[in-house]
């Protein structure tokens, strides 16, 4: 019987991996240079932390299960709750600001669709602590950091920045309850994947007939920067500290120089119930795809999980989404397996001297290989070349008539013969004394 992949969920050869690989380091890469530790949670938490705030419509959305004793799990389907429960935790031991990132696996249980799988790695940022802008733009600029990292410029994705606090006030001035914004922003949030009556059912049903919102997305839609801080001035006192922290946001953006990549856009009001304070998204600009991130503030999460009030900021960055635009755009780097070192032997009697210099190879940390087959010279080194050898140890007659073996780099096609016992004692020695290219004096991560 032939068993598939369960739909959604990805297999990861050697090749898959590679690329998997080199995303994860600049994750890593671009979250180390900005200060940020990474931590980890478990796969999956009690179904509890996810209803909590967005209550038992989440389920539906969620992997989740009831074990033996009745108590009900689910797959983890973001990591802020586990983030903000850990910090919780341990809040008054935790030196502040908090600046933590991981990279976890997480299942969803959605349709599966071009940039969303059910099962995918999503980089996580967070800033607890400052309810400063200066953290919401440098979680951002942790992002355009990475993007720089892969070669995604300002002409191919834009950060589009929002705040709910300054939505919300537009919303007041158009007579929406207070009561009713957070359904507002949920819809809103999937307004562009809903077709065009069903949205206009299900608003009308939320928020009733007074609201239309045509009206809604007039006011959300191409205003200036400035217009927009005018009219939330008008709706009050919110509006204005909203207009405030918004500009000192863009302001704090510019002196991080990631500004290039940024627009305001008031139709970006984020799905998920926790967000307080400013939101954004990255999304492609000409490819038709679903974001790339999204994140924004968090004020009442880790309060809500038993913590002291403790503010927060961060973003999620799915893989699936980064790999498929970089595949379309054509910007996907060439990985290949490399070796250090190819050994090869003129003749198979010289098998045992080509395994201990492999052993000797790998124990000063090179990476070192050898052919199982004993096969003609030619054919091994067309082996090595094939594995992306750097060198080749050729161990042949000379061996029994001079002691030495051969070194061949393979980008130069140079060969000389080097004392063989000179180069079991210490081959980082003999090589930084050859000077061919100098470089592998230091074993290659
Ligand atoms: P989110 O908007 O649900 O936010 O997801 C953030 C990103 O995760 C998306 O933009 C996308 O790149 C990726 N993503 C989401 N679902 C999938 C999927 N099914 N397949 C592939 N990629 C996916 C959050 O998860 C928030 N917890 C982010 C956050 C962190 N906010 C504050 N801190």
């Amino acid at each position: 019987m032939k068993i598939q992949t369960p739909p959604g969920m990805r297999d990861f050869y050697p090749e898959e991996m590679r690329l998997h690989n080199w995303l994860m380091d600049h994750w890593r890469g671009a979250s180390r240079t900005f200060g940020f530790s990474e931590y980890e949670g478990p796969i999956f938490e009690f179904l509890d932390l996810y209803t909590l705030k967005s209550g038992d419509e989440i389920v539906s959305q969620l992997f989740n299960f009831e074990d033996r004793g009745g108590r009900r799990f689910a797959i983890r389907p973001e990591m802020t709750p586990t983030l903000a429960r850990m910090v919780a935790a341990r809040a008054n031991a935790l030196p502040r600001p908090i600046k933590w990132f991981s990279t976890p696996r997480m299942c969803r249980a959605e349709k599966p669709q071009r940039g969303r799988l059910r099962e995918f790695f999503q980089w996580n940022a967070d800033i607890l602590g400052p309810d400063d802008p200066l953290a919401d733009a440098e979680v951002i600029a942790l992002a355009v950091n990475f993007l720089r990292r892969i070669g995604l410029t300002e002409n191919e994705v834009v950060i589009r920045t929002s705040s709910r606090p300054l939505v919300s006030s537009l919303f007041a001035t158009i007579g929406i309850a207070p009561e009713n914004f957070g359904r507002a922003f949920e819809l809103l949030d999937r307004r562009e994947r809903m077709p065009a009556e069903a949205f206009e059912k299900a608003w009308t049903d939320a928020l009733g007939h007074s609201t239309p919102v045509e009206k809604v997305i007039e006011l959300l839609h191409g205003q200036s920067f400035e217009s927009i801080c005018t009219l939330a001035e008008q709706a009050g006192p919110d509006g204005l500290r909203a207009a405030e922290h918004m500009s000192a946001f863009r302001d704090a953006l510019r002196q991080f120089g990631a500004w290039p990549y940024c627009e305001l856009d008031l139709s970006v009001v984020r799905g998920l119930a926790y967000y307080t304070g400013i939101v954004f998204e990255i999304h492609p600009r000409n490819v038709a795809l679903r974001a790339l991130l999204g994140g924004g503030r968090y004020d009442d999460l880790v309060g809500m999980l038993g913590g002291p009030p403790l503010t927060g900021v961060g973003f999620g960055m799915g893989d699936v989404p980064v790999i498929e635009l970089l595949t379309e755009l054509g910007k996907l780097p060439e990985l290949k397996p490399t070796l250090d070192f190819f050994v090869i032997d003129a003749d198979a009697t010289l098998l045992t001297k080509v395994l201990e210099i492999v052993a000797c190879l790998r124990n000063a940390d090179y990476s070192a290989d050898f052919s199982y087959k004993r096969a003609a010279l030619g054919k091994q080194l067309r082996t090595a070349s094939t594995r992306n050898a750097r060198y080749v140890v050729i161990v042949g007659v000379e061996l029994a008539e001079k002691q030495e073996i051969g070194l061949k780099e393979m980008t130069s096609g140079r060969q000389e013969g080097v004392d063989a016992a000179s180069f079991l004692a210490d081959p980082r020695a003999v090589l930084s004394g050859m000077r061919w290219d100098g470089n592998l004096s230091e074993p290659r991560p």
